[in-house]
């Protein structure tokens, strides 16, 4: 059954600007295999992690490095979960999606338990 939705939208260039401006954002957010994704890719990214707290109906903030964005072989989006957040997830399966357009960049997160 579906337990939760999170969905989020960034403007890419607002982004782009945060992450200028702040010393250290790009570390804090990301991963190190992240951080080599181009901004569109990044922007969606941050979307997805903002989607998975929503998902998770999350007030607290969670630490951004255990929820990690892959792409399968096909260049499908995929979490990688560690610490606290794979403790919260608890084997559910996460279901994610992107998209970067025009200026935009959004993500959907369903989370599904048996
Ligand atoms: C809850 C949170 C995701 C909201 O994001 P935001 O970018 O400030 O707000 P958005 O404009 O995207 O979304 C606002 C909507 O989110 C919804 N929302 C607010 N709190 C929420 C919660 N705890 N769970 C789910 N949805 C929530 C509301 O519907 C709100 O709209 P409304 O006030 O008109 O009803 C954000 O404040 C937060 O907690 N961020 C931390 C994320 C985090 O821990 N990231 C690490 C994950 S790896």
């Amino acid at each position: 059954m579906i337990d939760g939705i999170g969905i989020d939208v960034v403007d890419i260039e607002r982004f782009k600007a945060s992450l200028e401006r702040t010393p250290g954002l790009v570390e804090k957010l990301f991963t190190p295999a992240e951080q080599l994704k181009p901004i569109a890719s990044l922007a969606a990214r941050f979307a997805a992690k903002e989607a998975l707290a929503k998902a998770l109906s999350n007030e607290k903030g969670l630490p951004w490095h255990e929820a990690e964005i892959v792409n399968l072989e096909n260049g499908k989006p995929e979490f990688l979960f560690r610490g606290q957040i794979a403790d919260l997830i608890d084997g559910a399966k996460v279901h994610l999606s992107l998209s970067h357009d025009a200026g935009i960049a959004s993500a959907m997160v369903v989370v599904e338990r048996n």
